[in-house]
């Protein structure tokens, strides 16, 4: 005899029809009405819906037309995601609703076509209270549905998504608190972690940075303004322009409060579940439970100085191989002062909160003013008084339409030391020059740089040793500068013989980047490829079995599991709840070694 949770699993995958419509009105009313169907954005564009016939809304299609590659309107909407491996079904190019992205606005559904669900899950649940999540629990546990926690929709690993599944879309948990001097709960003594903004999972960077600027300070926030800040983000490591001087997103959380698989909530401090929040800072979003809100220390508000030098785009690839040359060289005194941004094939942006002193700062990026200015480049350094008013000038303007596309990203963690000696560099600049042939263009390069306290002063060091042994993310981190590698995009229709060519070409990249760092670099779940075969170790290393432990203890029953989380068996990626991604990743491991 099987057990009975056994048999509704399996006549789940194999029907769909282990939830009566009865069952779903009591979780309905459980959850007070504010369970809803999902369907895909671009479903009012369409008269036809998982093969049949719909009546398309022209006025809703106009206005998802306008904006289908804006970030905020797809990180508002619950069936909304930035990069669309998200909302397609990877392994089959007609189970997809997607709009032609090559033109704006994006175009018309050709006649005849199918809008189909895709890996868009079925229902959500729009999260309201603590009770919401507790029957969202109960419920999969009774009924063997598979959840997903949805939040921003920024994901570029496809895990806040999941075909056929109960969708927890946590984006309406809205507030923020500052705390001049945060208190941890639960704590028999009077402990505290300083000055520190309290945001629920819902709310975006962008309304963090601007919070903590009314309180005189600066959130340490990642590159977007609508990624969500107590969100994946911090849950996978947090990256920030700001990290060489101040760390990352889990370096800097004082605490956690949290639903667990089990339907309790808990406050997660350091002495609180002190192994769960060990996990939550940096095992990754979607795997231990159902996070309320996170509380950041935040730095007091000073002068930040920015560089921002731009090549032309009409240079050569030789050119472009030069210039990235020269930022590798410069790279590793950058960092040690402070600075960290992006290092691109046609651009630098840099920022730095340690220096306030213009000529300073002038001087640090005098060789590659230079040589932008030589090729007939333009070369901005300055100083501003605030990160807010560098936010608003630097990073707002390009972060507002960069979404609607299938963007895939795979960067890997370079250690310091290549960066040390020419040889180091040299090798980085082979391997930039010899993925061209794999079809890489180094114009588009593109390289978040500088890693947690790389800035060389005691206090950072200290700060960063304290970390290493505290947070979940792969050690490398600690020791690295680069987050060497490279970007791509998918056509939006391309057939599975494009995708399968385009995803080898990329994994072939992603092999030969691990080949290049060693064991001392290292990769990161919330920037990575999806098709990363040694996955645990590059982006845990030695912190995984630990991590599978905290699993184990907070989720026995894998009531949340998502692709390559924590948990995740090598035998769920031919399942059928994976075959979005499964059968890509089948046939590209039976290409490459
Ligand atoms: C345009 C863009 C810019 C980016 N810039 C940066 C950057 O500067 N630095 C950086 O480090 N990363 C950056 N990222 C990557 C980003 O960190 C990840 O996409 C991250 O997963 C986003 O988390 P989210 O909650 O906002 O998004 P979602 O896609 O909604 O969620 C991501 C994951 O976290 C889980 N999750 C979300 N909320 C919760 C919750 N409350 N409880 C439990 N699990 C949850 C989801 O289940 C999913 O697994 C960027 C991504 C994009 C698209
Ligand atoms: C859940 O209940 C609300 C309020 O009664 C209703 O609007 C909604 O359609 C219901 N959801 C489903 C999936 O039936
Ligand atoms: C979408 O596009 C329309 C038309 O360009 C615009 O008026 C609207 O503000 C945009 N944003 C949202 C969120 O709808
Ligand atoms: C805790 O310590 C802080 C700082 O030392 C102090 O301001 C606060 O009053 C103390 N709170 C309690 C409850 O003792
Ligand atoms: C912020 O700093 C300014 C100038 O130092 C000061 O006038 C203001 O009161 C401060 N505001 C807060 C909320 O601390
Ligand atoms: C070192 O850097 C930290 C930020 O990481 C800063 O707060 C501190 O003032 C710096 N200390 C010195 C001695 O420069
Ligand atoms: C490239 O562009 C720059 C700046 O726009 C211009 O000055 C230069 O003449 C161009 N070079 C070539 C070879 O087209
Ligand atoms: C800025 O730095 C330069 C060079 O180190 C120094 O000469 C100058 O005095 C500094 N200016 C200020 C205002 O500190
Ligand atoms: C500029 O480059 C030269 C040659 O690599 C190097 O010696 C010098 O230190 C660099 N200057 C700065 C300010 O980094
Ligand atoms: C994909 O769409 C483009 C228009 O954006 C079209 O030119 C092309 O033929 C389509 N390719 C396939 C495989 O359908
Ligand atoms: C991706 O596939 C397209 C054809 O759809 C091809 O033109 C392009 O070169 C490929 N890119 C990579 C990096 O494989
Ligand atoms: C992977 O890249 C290497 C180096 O460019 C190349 O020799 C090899 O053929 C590629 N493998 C595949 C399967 O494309």
């Amino acid at each position: 005899m099987f057990p009975v949770s056994l048999i509704v699993c399996i006549s789940w995958v194999v029907g769909g029809i282990c939830q009566t419509d009865q069952d779903w009105t009591a979780l309905n009313g459980s959850v007070n009405g504010r369970l809803h169907v999902t369907t895909p954005l671009a479903l009012p564009c369409y008269s036809s819906y998982n093969g049949k016939p719909v009546v398309v809304d022209a006025d809703s299609c106009a206005l998802i037309r306008a904006n289908y590659t804006d970030n905020e309107f797809r990180a508002e909407s619950p069936s909304g995601y930035l990069n669309l491996q998200d909302e397609m079904c990877l392994s089959d190019p007609d189970d997809q609703c997607i709009l032609d992205n090559s033109v704006s606005p994006a175009g018309q559904p050709s006649p005849g076509s199918s809008c189909n669900q895709g890996s868009v899950p079925s229902r959500r649940i729009e999260v309201e209270e603590v009770s919401d999540i507790i029957s969202a629990f109960a419920f999969a546990k009774t009924h063997a549905v598979p959840l997903v926690i949805k939040n921003s929709g920024h994901d570029f690993l496809t895990r806040n998504s999941q075909k056929g599944s109960l969708a927890l879309w946590v984006h309406k948990l809205r507030g923020m608190e500052f705390h001049a001097d945060f208190a941890l709960e639960g704590c028999a003594g009077n402990i505290t972690a300083g000055r520190a903004v309290t945001v629920a999972t819902g709310v975006s960077t962008g309304e963090v940075i601007e919070f903590a600027s009314e309180h005189n300070s600066t959130f340490v926030g990642g590159y977007s303004p609508t990624i969500a800040a107590s969100g994946g983000w911090v849950l996978g490591g947090g990256h920030s322009v700001l990290s060489p001087a101040f760390g990352l997103g889990v370096d800097r959380v004082a605490q956690f409060k949290i639903v667990t698989p089990d339907g309790v909530l808990r406050v997660v401090n350091p002495y609180q579940h002190p192994d769960l929040f060990w996990a939550l800072r940096g095992g990754g979003g979607g795997t231990f439970g159902v996070v309320l809100e996170a509380t950041h220390r935040v730095e007091k508000s000073a002068p930040v100085a920015v560089a921002n030098i731009q090549l032309p785009s009409n240079i050569t690839t030789e050119t472009a191989i030069e210039w990235i040359a020269l930022m590798a060289r410069e790279s590793l005194s950058w960092g040690t002062q402070g600075w960290g941004g992006h290092a691109a094939g046609l651009y630098l942006t840099h920022m730095n909160p340690l220096v306030s002193n213009l000529t300073e700062a002038e001087v640090s990026m005098s060789n590659a003013t230079s040589f932008a200015l030589a090729v007939g480049g333009t070369s901005v350094v300055e100083v501003l008084p605030d990160f807010l008013s560098v936010w608003n000038k630097y990073v707002l303007p390009g972060a507002t339409h960069t979404s609607g596309t299938v963007r895939m990203v795979s960067p890997r963690l370079a250690p310091r030391k290549l960066f040390e000696n020419a040889e180091g560099i040299q090798s980085i600049v082979e391997f930039i020059s010899s993925i061209q042939d794999l079809g890489f263009d180094p114009r588009k390069f593109y390289c978040p740089v500088g890693t947690p306290f790389v800035a060389d002063n005691a206090s950072s060091h200290e700060a960063r040793d304290v970390a290493r042994g505290q947070t979940s993310v792969n050690s490398a981190w600690y020791d690295a500068l680069w987050f060497l590698s490279t970007g791509m995009s998918v056509s939006w229709n391309a057939s599975y013989a494009e995708r399968l060519l385009n995803m080898t070409a990329f994994t072939n990249v992603t092999l030969l980047v691990e080949d290049l760092t060693g064991e001392a670099g290292g990769g990161y779940t919330n920037e990575a490829n999806i098709f990363t075969q040694n996955w645990r170790e590059s982006w845990w290393g030695d912190n995984y079995p630990r991590l599978l432990e905290v699993k184990q203890k907070y989720d026995p029953d894998r009531l949340l599991k998502c692709w390559k989380c924590v948990g995740f068996e090598d035998s769920d990626i031919s399942s059928e709840r994976f075959r979005c991604q499964g059968k890509l990743q089948g046939d590209i491991d039976g290409v490459l070694p």
